[in-house]
């Protein structure tokens, strides 16, 4: 992703954060405590809604977003690293993390199925995982649309697919989702989960 989409994202994100977003990322974050990985932290949005993380170690493999992410760091409220690195392949040992966090990011990553599987790898057993997500609407003709824009949206915007099933694709790989919240008609979700292996 360019430099300009970074500007362009911050940019329409801090509008749509102010109207309507900010409550449901407050509402889910402040369920992430103890170690907390955040999968493809962007311009850092969330950075300073974690109140109740101890650490937060934040991955993100464009440098770009990185480089804006940097100048929200000075408004967390707890400790937090930013990597440069993809969440198909994490560089930490099995079993870190208590808390993991993905926001807006299973719309853009390339193998989300490789991606499961290595937050299942990093999270502690019974460690919490959770997702704000926009997927694939479950009105057929909303669907079909979704399905239709898909190949220009993604070429506009960095990769995002409209489409993903990513319910579908957690359950998949064997966490377990606990509370499904549906905004929007179900274009957004906020799935809370644990990792139930070992
Ligand atoms: C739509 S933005 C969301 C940013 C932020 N999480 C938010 O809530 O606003 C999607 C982010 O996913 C990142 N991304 C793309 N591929 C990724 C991958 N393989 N692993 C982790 N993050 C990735 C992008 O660089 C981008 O910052």
């Amino acid at each position: 992703m360019g430099k300009w989409f970074a500007a362009v994202y911050d940019t329409a994100m801090k509008g749509l954060e102010e109207k309507k977003f900010i409550s449901i990322r407050e509402r889910l974050l402040e369920k992430a405590t103890g170690r907390v990985l955040e999968i493809g932290s962007g311009t850092g949005i969330n950075f300073p809604l974690y109140k109740n993380a101890e650490k937060v170690d934040a991955i993100e493999p464009d440098p770009h977003m990185i480089g804006r992410s940097e100048l929200r760091l000075a408004d967390a409220e707890v400790p937090i690293d930013i990597h440069q690195q993809s969440a198909e392949k994490l560089a930490f040992p099995d079993h870190t993390f208590d808390s993991v966090v993905a926001t807006l990011v299973f719309c853009t990553i390339p193998d989300s199925t490789k991606a499961l599987k290595e937050i299942i790898r990093v999270s502690k057993p019974e460690g919490r995982i959770m997702f704000f997500e926009h997927v694939k609407m479950p009105q057929p003709p909303l669907a079909k649309m979704q399905e239709i824009l898909n190949p220009a949206w993604r070429k506009i915007c960095g990769g995002c697919n409209l489409n993903r099933e990513t319910l579908v694709d957690i359950q998949n790989a064997g966490i377990r989702i606990d509370k499904v919240d549906s905004y929007y008609n179900g274009l957004f979700v906020t799935a809370e989960c644990t990792n139930t292996k070992e």
